[in-house]
């Protein structure tokens, strides 16, 4: 279970986070970057790009597109590889004083398998987020987060492998979102995560032809919050586990909504684009506010609507 210890530490799947804010997946990279412009010790933890056991060289043609309404990404898990992963990053993270998420993305069940094997293996990752909601990849990714059979099965092969807390990110795009928060966790995820990217498309009118080479994309950003808002409120109203929320979130405001809808840490995605130092903003304001409201520990707002 999760809960408060004081002020912003939250103590999640029996980890302690010194504040809820994560930077998201895909959005951060392993952190060496940002860290030449803030001290990413200052965050409560960070989710790694897409992880997958062999390195992938990602989709070819446009990968973002911004739009007048939000983001769209077609990245298509472009990474190193876990062995290179490890090999590179290993130093430089283990030494970071913040909770450390692997995120593992797959193009099928031996390649989720095995890549959760070897991550499990590392002292330098606290939790393991399974990415089964990508939509920019042909093969795995979102297909297996699409319905709750699916869904159950490979979290229930995952959590057999791994020691580590797991954690298990979901698609809005699922056709039950609920349905397969609920399989998830009767297969074991310690704790969720949600949303990833909405499957959308853009379109060329001077070309006559989609923006990105594989027709969708994944949309993120301001314009998706209330969207997510919604589906994690759902989710927590929904299931026993803690769930991690994110989708759209800007500001402090945006974070405490997603609080008082039942998520115990919050993430940070396309923000990091607008503004680098958006989770820094993020965390102060949401001291600020507790302060402000004489809110002792996040408990007492947690799941309140
Ligand atoms: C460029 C880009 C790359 C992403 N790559 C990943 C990824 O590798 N794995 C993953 O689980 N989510 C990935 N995501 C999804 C984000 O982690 C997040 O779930 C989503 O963007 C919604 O949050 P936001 O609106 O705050 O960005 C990516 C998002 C963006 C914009």
């Amino acid at each position: 279970m999760c809960f408060s210890l004081s002020n912003l530490k939250t103590l999640f799947c029996g980890i302690e986070f010194k504040n809820p804010i994560i930077t998201a997946s895909g959005t951060f990279g392993f952190g060496r970057e940002y860290n030449e412009i803030y001290d990413i010790q200052k965050l409560g933890g960070l989710s790694t790009k897409g992880l997958t056991l062999n390195y992938r060289k990602g989709n070819n043609g446009i990968r973002s597109y911004e739009s007048s309404y939000g983001l769209l990404n077609s990245v298509g898990l472009e990474n190193p590889g876990i062995k290179n992963f490890i090999e590179n990053e290993r130093e430089f993270l283990k030494n970071k004083d913040l909770i450390k998420i692997a995120n593992l993305g797959g193009k099928d069940e031996y390649e989720y398998i095995e890549g959760a094997k070897l991550l499990d293996q590392q002292d330098f990752i606290d939790i393991i987020e399974l990415n089964i909601s990508c939509p920019n990849v042909k093969n795995g990714g979102m297909a297996f987060g699409i319905n709750k059979e699916d869904a159950y099965k490979i979290t229930k092969k995952i959590k057999s492998v791994v020691n580590k807390p797991l954690v298990v990110k979901l698609s809005p795009n699922a056709n039950d979102l609920v349905a397969v928060a609920k399989a998830c966790e009767e297969a074991g995820a310690d704790g969720l995560s949600l949303i990833n990217t909405i499957k959308a498309m853009e379109i060329d009118i001077n070309k006559k032809k989609p923006i990105f080479d594989n027709v969708y994309a994944g949309y993120s950003g301001p314009s998706v919050m209330p969207i997510a808002l919604r589906m994690v409120h759902e989710v927590c109203k929904n299931v026993n586990i803690p769930v991690i929320g994110m989708g759209g979130i800007t500001t402090y405001e945006d974070a405490i909504k997603f609080i008082m809808a039942g998520a115990s840490l919050i993430q940070i995605g396309t923000a990091n684009f607008i503004d680098q130092e958006a989770p820094l903003k993020i965390i102060d304001g949401i001291k600020n506010y507790m302060i402000k409201e004489n809110i002792e520990s996040l408990e007492n707002i947690r799941g309140i609507i």
